[in-house]
């Protein structure tokens, strides 16, 4: 799976993309991630990329220029391997469609896809109207830019994808994946100070654990997440 990220400010993605299971990701070629800088795409003295709203108000807008350029500029790459059809361009904007795993798992499911951080108040209507095919929030609250998003969108594909993890039998189990929070997990030892793991863990007895488990993740999901759980199967 081959990821563009279009951004005023590649910077930001440095070190979220080089640590742990995701940078293993990136090396082992699960997916290739492409940070592309929106300021390269500008083409007056001081790289404008955003410029004061049409008819007042505070802040700034994002420029569309730059930003069609630059998926463009991407298209035109792709199209050499023919394979720039269809591509979805993917803005990041708390006017989204709200991301949840259903949403992440989706977009595993296309081999590329550019993604543009919007900033400051906004991104030009034309982006939206004639560029952009969907647009994703991470959530009902306000970031100050797209960029922590895209990578919150980005780790969780990236965490879906064959050959990311070692044991692909733990998204199974994990919160979400069922539409229900995970059960709990305990490991060595078996007593700290006092407070023993629950019994049936350490029994041996696989069906009677799949069954504590699966217990567990719906008292679980009852208590706090009672939303989830009249949309479980
Ligand atoms: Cl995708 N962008 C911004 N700026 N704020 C957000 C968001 C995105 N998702 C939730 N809040």
């Amino acid at each position: 799976m081959h990821i563009y990220i279009l951004t005023i400010f590649p910077e930001m993605f440095v070190s979220p993309f080089s640590c742990g299971l995701f940078q293993k990701a990136l090396d082992k070629g699960v997916m290739k991630v492409d940070i592309r800088n929106i300021r390269d795409y500008t083409h007056d003295k001081h790289h404008t990329t955003d410029d004061s709203p049409y008819g007042g108000g505070a802040g700034m807008v994002m420029k569309p220029e730059p930003i069609f350029e630059a998926v463009e500029a991407i298209k035109a790459e792709l199209t050499e391997t023919g394979t720039a059809k269809n591509i979805p361009i993917i803005l990041l904007t708390p006017q989204g469609r709200l991301l949840t795993q259903q949403v992440a798992k989706q977009l595993t499911q296309h081999d590329k896809i550019i993604f543009i951080c919007g900033e400051y108040e906004g991104v030009d209507e034309r982006v939206r109207e004639h560029l952009v095919t969907d647009e994703i929030s991470i959530g009902d609250y306000v970031l100050s830019g797209g960029e922590l998003a895209a990578m919150i969108v980005v780790n969780t594909m990236v965490r879906l994808l064959p050959g990311f993890l070692g044991s692909p039998e733990s998204l199974i189990s994990e919160s979400h994946m069922d539409g229900l929070l995970e059960y709990p997990q305990y490991t060595r030892p078996p007593e700290f100070r006092n407070w023993a793991v629950p019994e049936v863990l350490l029994s041996g007895n696989h069906a009677q654990i799949a069954k504590w488990r699966e217990n567990q993740s719906i008292i679980r999901t009852k208590q706090r997440r009672p939303d989830m759980i009249e949309r479980a199967s």
